[in-house]
């Protein structure tokens, strides 16, 4: 009895504090949502977003007529104390009703099939003229190249904006996914297969991605960024990626960072076009570029600098920590901890900064 009482006055407890959550939920709408799909930022988006309204409308209808005719039947047939009531008259073999409850949903679901199925036809292939940009998906970043041009770049990929843009996308290692939510829908990255993802920007600005398919140990650390540019600010980028490295001034910290670069395990895996440049294929792990690693405002699967808006200053405080502790960041990285002392850590991130 006790106990029954205990639990009784618990659950009334439990109303307030759930009423809470709701109000607290309610005030989402204030914080900056970097990975709200409903806040559509491209034609492509936005056709998808028009394919999930409609059909959220038409199943919250049919959930009220449903859950309201059951509510009300519950209510006014409960038994009550002294009132004896007849059985319910019981159908069987209704034809109209059966007509009725199979044609309504038949057409509902026609309604929605056509559009779908018109939609997903239609992003399913990029259009002719889009500009081509390769998506490779590691464990546990995403890399870009830009077959016009050559250039090759990690976590962040430009784009210009109003321009039809045909991700050609594959994977190095296990099953990813490519997700832009206010840019596109999901799309699988797999091993040995080409999957295409059309993008659009109508504006500059900077999108936010994940990976979306669970690909290992690091999986939630894999993220994206698109960032959308006027076309002459798309050129401009371009050029810069295309160049080698920015040679350290001697006798400097990065030049100190250099050297340190070149005599860790760093070359095994890296490269910096124009101070060590191997054979791709000789690399132990497939791993970012680093010539212009200082024109990237992210690094580490786009998951360091932590936070919604990092400073530079955070950025380069959080490279040092990187540097003295991959896996600590990034469960399972290939990068492993290298043992730098925290000198060549000031050094070597030094360096980095230097790299635009
Ligand atoms: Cu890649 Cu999850």
């Amino acid at each position: 009895m006790n106990l029954r009482k205990r639990t009784g006055r618990l659950s009334f407890g439990r109303a307030p504090a759930a009423l809470l959550v709701l109000v607290l939920l309610g005030s989402c709408g204030r914080v900056e949502q970097p990975l709200n799909s409903f806040d559509s930022q491209g034609p492509i988006a936005e056709r998808i977003n028009a394919l999930f309204w409609p059909v959220f409308w038409i199943a919250v209808v049919i959930f009220v007529l449903v859950q309201g005719a059951l509510l009300l039947t519950v209510f006014l047939f409960r038994e009550r104390r002294g009132k004896e009531r007849p059985e319910p008259k019981q159908i069987t073999g209704s034809t109209r009703l059966e007509l009725l409850w199979t044609v309504i949903p038949t057409l509902i679901l026609a309604g929605i099939a056509v559009p779908t199925v018109a939609t997903l036809f239609d992003l399913a292939d990029c259009p002719p003229g889009a500009m081509d940009i390769e998506v490779i998906g590691h464990q546990w970043w995403f890399e870009y190249r830009y077959p016009d041009s050559g250039a090759v770049t990690a976590n962040i990929m430009a784009i210009p904006e109003d321009t039809e843009i045909c991700a050609r996308m594959t994977s190095d290692d296990v099953l990813h996914n490519f997700w832009i939510p206010k840019l596109a829908g999901k799309r699988y990255l797999v091993p040995g297969q080409e999957t295409v993802q059309r993008l659009y920007a109508e504006e500059p600005g900077e999108y936010w991605g994940h990976c979306a398919e669970f690909c290992g140990l690091s999986h939630a650390r894999m993220r994206a960024r698109v960032v959308a540019m006027t076309q002459g600010d798309f050129d401009a980028w371009v050029d810069d990626q295309l160049r080698p490295a920015v040679m350290p001034a001697p006798g400097s910290e990065a030049e100190r960072g250099m050297e340190v670069f070149l005599a860790s395990a760093c070359i095994g895996c890296h490269i910096i076009d124009g101070v060590n440049n191997p054979d791709p294929a000789t690399l132990t792990v497939a791993s970012p570029d680093l010539t212009h690693f200082a024109s990237r405002h992210v690094f580490a699967g786009a998951t360091l600098p932590a936070g919604l808006n990092p400073t530079r200053a955070d950025w380069e405080a959080d490279l040092r920590k990187w540097l003295a502790d991959p896996p600590t960041w990034k469960p399972g990285s290939f990068m492993p901890d290298l043992g730098l002392t925290a000198d060549e850590i000031d050094a070597l991130a030094a360096y980095l900064s230097t790299l635009e």
